[in-house]
């Protein structure tokens, strides 16, 4: 896979003098029916968090708050994106190392996800990433 495959995704936002709001739908905004959430706070400044790759999982990234930035690499390319809107999200496809860093005081990253949490489906070794994808022998 390559990082052309990953994309901000436009959310709705219905705006109004009350609060803006902003919905995603699995399925609909996001090619995957979103089976985890998850999400980074209290990030120390100067963090760095990610570092690794996923073999089938794919990933919608929110800034919920705050901003940071997100570095997609496909072991031939790379792109820095920041996020800083909380109706944004940075698609990740499957097979994508990813960094983020950053982070600005008080941010929250939100991370709608499809599938659980299984260790298995992680790269933890760039040079295994490379391998796998086909970058390195
Ligand atoms: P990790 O995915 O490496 O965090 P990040 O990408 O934000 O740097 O996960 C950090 C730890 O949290 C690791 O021990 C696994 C655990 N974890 C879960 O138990 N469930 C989850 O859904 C996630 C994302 C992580």
């Amino acid at each position: 896979m390559s990082i052309q495959e990953c994309h901000l995704v436009d959310l709705p936002k219905i705006t109004d003098p009350r609060g803006n709001l902003t919905f995603v739908e699995g399925g609909r905004h996001v090619p995957f029916e979103i089976r985890r959430v998850y999400y980074l706070y209290d990030v120390p400044g100067g963090s760095e968090r990610g570092g690794h790759g996923h073999k089938a999982l794919q990933q919608l990234i929110i800034a919920m708050s705050g901003s940071f930035d997100v570095v997609i690499d496909d072991g031939r390319e790379k792109r820095r994106v920041h996020l800083n809107r909380s109706y944004y999200g940075l698609y990740v496809c499957p097979m994508i190392w990813r960094e983020l860093d950053n982070f600005s005081s008080g941010a929250v990253c939100m991370v709608l996800a499809s599938n659980l949490y299984d260790e298995e489906d992680y790269y933890r070794d760039y040079n295994d990433y490379l391998r796998a994808q086909g970058i390195k022998v």
